[in-house]
């Protein structure tokens, strides 16, 4: 069967309408990974799946609320789009607003973006504007702008950002057969992913297509960790740049989530996430952007508290958690060269190579 975009998919779940003129890049159906070496590692009863988010067509989840964002803001008329960004977002907002002949505008904060997410935006023809300053400032500034100028907002504070990213639990519910995970594990900056997916689970749920529901995990870099903390955050600071957010719009509905499905929202230091990030490319050949690496590094430091001893799985007898991989790791290479080794540079002999892949002595006249 010919792959299809999350709204043709899930489009009795969507407010889209039989002359909705659909914008897509075939977005979603993600594939879950399970990750037997991680589960070793976690904890003895928790078998960990990861969301592969990355393989989305710009590489991150945003494309799922994006297609939504965008075929909305063309059926309502709108002529272009913005958005603040750290980073992704931008990246898949420039992308469907080309796809859609609209033009698109970015606000990112100078010097606080991954380089494949820049290179993304600017490729794809958006208008790109760096602020001096952080990505809650640039929201606060595209909010007064579309307040006063007929431009889409295309942040997650617009609705259909979250209708489209619902479908992310839609699909890890049908693959697993009408079961959803015990524990739902995810990065939170914004916090609309958060407040997409507890949404997506409870509507699948009602409409008696999920049996159960996840008990939700969120977690926030430590230095940006306004949800955990109770209060705003100034001057947020983390090495991964997009969960780098001190005042998340949707901060009132992940409370909600996580109160509702009995989970927690924790923070972890940036040292926790730089370990995971490595743990899950060296260990399971994963690659996710450090954003991604929080929520597995989270998971890892709840079960060593405990978190998991008491817990009991919903079927079957082992527990089942699903972690969101938001970002593919390519889109910030330069986290990843600094968290790994360097090459060696040798000469171009036999020699040099076999010494550098410590094959033999080095070889002396
Ligand atoms: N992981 C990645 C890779 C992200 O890009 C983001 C958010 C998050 C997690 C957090 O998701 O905001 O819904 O809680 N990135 C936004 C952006 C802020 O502008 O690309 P959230």
């Amino acid at each position: 069967m010919l792959h299809c975009g999350v709204i043709e998919r899930y489009r009795e779940h969507l407010p889209v309408t039989e002359s909705t003129h659909v914008i897509s890049l075939n977005e979603g159906s993600t594939p879950l990974i399970s990750a037997p070496n991680l589960s070793k590692a976690i904890h003895p009863r928790l078998d960990v799946w990861f969301k592969f988010e990355g393989l989305n067509p710009t590489g991150s989840f945003k494309d799922r609320g994006m297609t939504m964002a965008v075929t909305k803001a063309l059926e309502e008329g709108f002529k272009a789009v913005i958005c603040a960004s750290t980073g992704n977002t931008s990246a898949s907002a420039s992308a469907y607003a080309a796809r859609a002949g609209l033009k698109s505008v970015v606000l990112i904060p100078e010097g606080k973006i991954a380089l494949g997410k820049l290179s993304q935006a600017m490729i794809h023809g958006a208008i790109v504007v760096q602020i001096k300053g952080n990505f809650d400032q640039a929201l606060q500034l595209v909010r007064a702008i579309t307040e006063n100028h007929p431009i889409a907002l295309v942040n997650s504070i617009n609705p259909y950002r979250i209708e489209g990213q619902k479908t992310g639990a839609f699909e890890i519910v049908d693959d697993f057969d009408g079961r959803a995970p015990d524990f739902h594990v995810l990065p939170v900056g914004n916090a609309g992913n958060i407040t997409a997916y507890w949404k997506g689970y409870r509507e699948y749920n009602e409409a008696e297509k999920a049996r159960n529901l996840p008990r939700m995990l969120g977690f926030q870099a430590a230095g940006a960790a306004p949800i955990v903390l109770g209060k705003p955050v100034k001057h947020p600071q983390t090495f991964a740049t997009a969960i780098r957010i001190g005042n998340p719009a949707s901060w009132a509905a992940a409370e909600k989530a996580r109160d509702e499905s009995g989970g927690l929202i924790d923070m972890v230091t940036d040292d926790e996430i730089r370990a995971a990030y490595k743990m899950m490319a060296a260990t399971e050949g994963v690659f996710a952007e450090p954003a991604s690496a929080a929520g597995i590094a989270g998971l890892i430091k709840v079960a060593q508290q405990g978190y998991f001893d008491d817990k009991e799985p919903f079927g079957g007898d082992r527990l089942r958690a699903v972690c969101i991989l938001t970002g593919h790791g390519l889109k910030d290479p330069d986290s990843a060269i600094k968290a790994a080794e360097e090459p060696h540079t040798v000469e171009a002999n036999e020699d040099a190579v076999l010494e550098a892949i410590g094959l033999c002595e080095p070889v002396t006249v």
